[in-house]
């Protein structure tokens, strides 16, 4: 059977939901169940923004896929500050409080809006077909970390990917980011 975009996606939440109930009984190794959370949460969201976001912008949700990233750098930020803290610091508690809630939030709003999106826009194919794309990316993740892009070839240069805007003549190319310029050419090619 293959396995769609969608239930991968939320195996993946029942999973950091799991990390965050043991978390937060404070029971077990602490700084393990973070760097497994960590670890997951980074390749979980390297893989939909690379490869689930684009697909939801060209369904129309583009506000939804920018949000969407936008919370991911959020959560990434938090998860740096906790990476610099020991675990039994008092700002420790305080700073896992605030990921657990906000990648909380973050799950409910993409199984309510992003996930039903992708279902009502996507065919059982295509759905499959981007499940495969982001466990593919999500192991590379996993395995490599931040350099899985380099690893994977895929990553290209904001002025290349300038260049590609240009190509296909994007307006507002000039005052997007990064990210953005990725999402604006992945919707047109
Ligand atoms: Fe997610
Ligand atoms: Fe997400």
């Amino acid at each position: 059977m293959k396995r769609d975009v969608v239930t991968l996606i939320m195996q993946d939440h029942r999973e950091f939901e799991r990390l965050f109930e043991m978390l937060q009984t404070g029971e077990g190794d602490r700084e393990l169940y973070f760097q497994q959370l960590a670890g997951l949460l980074a390749a979980h969201s390297r893989a939909e923004e690379a490869e689930v976001y684009p697909m939801l912008a060209k369904t129309g949700a583009q506000d939804e896929a920018k949000h969407s990233r936008e919370e991911h750098a959020e959560a990434d930020a938090l998860v740096a500050k906790l990476k610099k803290m020991k675990a039994d610091a008092p700002e420790f508690e305080q700073t896992m409080a605030m990921l657990i809630e906000g990648v909380q939030h973050h799950i409910q709003e993409e199984e309510s809006e992003a996930l039903p999106s992708l279902r009502a826009g996507l065919s059982e194919d295509q759905l499959a077909k981007l499940g495969e794309a982001f466990a593919l990316r999500r192991g590379a993740e996993l395995e490599h970390g931040p350099r899985a892009r380099q690893v994977g070839g895929s990553e290209m240069t904001r002025d290349k990917l300038y260049e590609k805007a240009k190509e296909h003549n994007i307006s507002g190319r000039s005052q997007m980011t990064k990210e953005e310029l990725q999402e604006a050419v992945k919707a047109v090619s």
